[in-house]
C-alpha cells in the first residue's frame, strides 16, 4: 500500500522528502479553487509565480491576464483579483492567466522536488483521488496555510482526500491523523467549522462571503489541473 502525509503548512515542507511522490497543492480559500474553476471554464493555461513583479512583467510581455491578491485583496494594477467568480469569464476562454498569491502560489512553487504537482480543492476532489488511486505513488498534500500557520479549511480538504484515497494509501504521520480526523468529525457539515475559518472571516469582512459557500462545493468540476513546465494545464 502507498503512504499519504500532510504538511500543514509551506515552511514544513522541507521537512519532508517530495522525491518520486506526487504533491498535491491546496489552497481552498482561494488560490487553488480559482485555479480549478478557472481550468473548468476554459481557460487554456495558468502561471503561478511568486511577486507581483513577475506577474505583471508576463502579463505584459506575454500578454496574459493578470491575477492574484496580497492579504485577499486585489491588487490595482491587476486585470482580477482571487475570486472563483472572476475565473469563469467567457472572455478568459483559450486565454492564459499569470497570477500571484499570499500563499497558494508560494505554495505550489514550493513543491518542485516532487515528481508531480497536482492542483486540489473541494471542486475536483474526486478527479483527484481518482488519479492517485490508481497512481501506485506517495502523495504529500501540501497545505497552503496562511502565512505560516495552519488553517481549517485546507487541513479540512487534506481529510476528505485521505479518506477517499483510504483503500489505496495509508495515513503516515500524526499531521496525517489529525486531517483526517478534523474531517471525520466534520464530515456531516464541513461548512459550519469552514466559516468559523480565520480568512473565511477575513473574506466576510470584504464582503466576499460568496466565495466561501462556492469554494466548498464537493466535486463540482472534473478537471485535474497539473503543475508542469511552470505553468498548469489539465491533463
Ligand atoms: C492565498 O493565496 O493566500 C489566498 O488564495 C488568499 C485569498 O483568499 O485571496
Amino acid at each position: 500500500m502507498n503512504q499519504v502525509e500532510v504538511c500543514l503548512t509551506p515552511e514544513l515542507i522541507g521537512q519532508f522528502d517530495l522525491t518520486n511522490k506526487i504533491v498535491v497543492a491546496v489552497d481552498i480559500f482561494r488560490a487553488t479553487s480559482c485555479m480549478v474553476t478557472g481550468m473548468a471554464h476554459g481557460v487554456k493555461s495558468i502561471h503561478p509565480v511568486g511577486s507581483v513583479e513577475e506577474c505583471l512583467e508576463l502579463g505584459l510581455k506575454k500578454g496574459m491576464i493578470t491575477a492574484g491578491e496580497r492579504g485577499g485583496k486585489k491588487l490595482e494594477e491587476f486585470t482580477i483579483g482571487n475570486s472563483p467568480y472572476e475565473y469563469m469569464r467567457d472572455e478568459f476562454q483559450d486565454k492564459s492567466i499569470v497570477v500571484t498569491t499570499t500563499n497558494g502560489t508560494r505554495t505550489i512553487l514550493a513543491s518542485l522536488a516532487a515528481d508531480q504537482i497536482l492542483i486540489g480543492a473541494f471542486l475536483n476532489l474526486r478527479s483527484v483521488a481518482n488519479y492517485l488511486s490508481t497512481s501506485r505513488k506517495d502523495v504529500v498534500i501540501h497545505c497552503a496555510g496562511w502565512k505560516g500557520t495552519v488553517n481549517i479549511e485546507d487541513t479540512l480538504f487534506a481529510g476528505a482526500l485521505i479518506e477517499e484515497i483510504k483503500a489505496s494509501h495509508k495515513r503516515k504521520g500524526d499531521p496525517s491523523l489529525i486531517a483526517h480526523q478534523l474531517y471525520r468529525a466534520n464530515a456531516h457539515d464541513l461548512m459550519e467549522i469552514a466559516k468559523e475559518s480565520s480568512h473565511a472571516q477575513r473574506l466576510a469582512t470584504f464582503g466576499i462571503g460568496k466565495d466561501i459557500e462556492f469554494c466548498m462545493n464537493q466535486s463540482l468540476y472534473s478537471v485535474l489541473p497539473e503543475f508542469k513546465d511552470g505553468k498548469l494545464e489539465a491533463i
